[in-house]
């Protein structure tokens, strides 16, 4: 996927994401650290949760976090740890809560080194035989994301929380579909092997 495209998904407001993160609400970190404090157990208190199949959400960008807050609150997204744990977050908090977590720095874990070949690949180049983008043209090269995109912050994170967003992504049923009206990350998923989940899901955790 080239820069091309993805501004054009921009314009034409495919992302549902950066249309729904558009509102006025700007978060206030410091109010947030307080509001956060409940999360610390399982996300870490500064979001660089311990636990691989906690997220980190330490640097993850505002606008992408307060989507996935507001997409769990109404249960488009089904995270069970969290059931109930939002019903009476108003959006200003869900919004300074997000803005805490993003100012917080991520920290980085390790690839192994079997797989990183193929991750690597995978991740810069996609597959061009199987219509398979590059995971570059949405979440950077260095797996920063595009913020204001609401496209994630990808590198660091657990690789076992990847890989289940990925096999979650590629179900097509009961899995994780709040990927918006055109399905990015469904079709994507969709294109992986398990072998490829794997690589890239490596690969991600160690990338920086
Ligand atoms: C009991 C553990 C637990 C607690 C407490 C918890 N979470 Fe979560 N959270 C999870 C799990 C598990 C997931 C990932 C579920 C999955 O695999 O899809 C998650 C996912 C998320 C995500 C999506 C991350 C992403 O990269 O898409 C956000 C945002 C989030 N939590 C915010 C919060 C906030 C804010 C709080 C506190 C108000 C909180 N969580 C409290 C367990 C927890
Ligand atoms: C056209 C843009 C685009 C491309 C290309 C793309 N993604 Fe995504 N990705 C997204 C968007 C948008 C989301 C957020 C969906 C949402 O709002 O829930 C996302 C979410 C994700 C998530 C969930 C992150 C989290 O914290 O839960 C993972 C994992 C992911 N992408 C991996 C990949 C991989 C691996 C590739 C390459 C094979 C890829 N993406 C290619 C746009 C893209």
């Amino acid at each position: 996927m080239n820069k091309l495209i993805v501004s054009l998904l921009l314009t034409l407001g495919i992302t549902g994401a950066a249309v729904a993160a558009e509102g006025p609400l700007k978060g206030d970190a410091t109010a947030g650290q307080a509001k956060a404090a409940v999360c610390g157990a399982c996300h870490g208190p500064d979001g660089n949760s311990p636990a691989p199949n906690f997220p980190k959400l330490a640097g993850q960008g505002e606008r992408y976090l307060t989507k996935q807050m507001q997409d769990i609150k109404s249960g488009k997204r089904t995270v069970l740890e969290m059931t109930g744990l939002l019903a009476n977050s108003s959006d200003q908090d869900l919004a300074d809560i997000a803005a805490y977590f993003a100012s917080q720095k991520g920290s980085v874990g390790a690839a192994d080194p079997k797989l990183v070949a193929r991750g690597k690949k995978l991740f810069r180049g996609g597959n061009l035989d199987k219509g398979l983008p590059a995971c570059t043209g949405c979440h950077s090269p260095n797996g920063a994301g595009i913020a204001a995109a609401a496209f994630p912050h990808l590198s660091g994170q657990h690789a076992q929380y990847i890989a289940k967003q990925l096999t979650d992504f590629r179900k097509e049923e009961g899995g994780r579909a709040n990927d918006g009206d055109a399905a990015i990350m469904r079709t994507i998923a969709r294109k992986l092997s398990d072998e490829d989940i794997a690589a890239l899901s490596s690969y991600i955790q160690g990338l920086h």
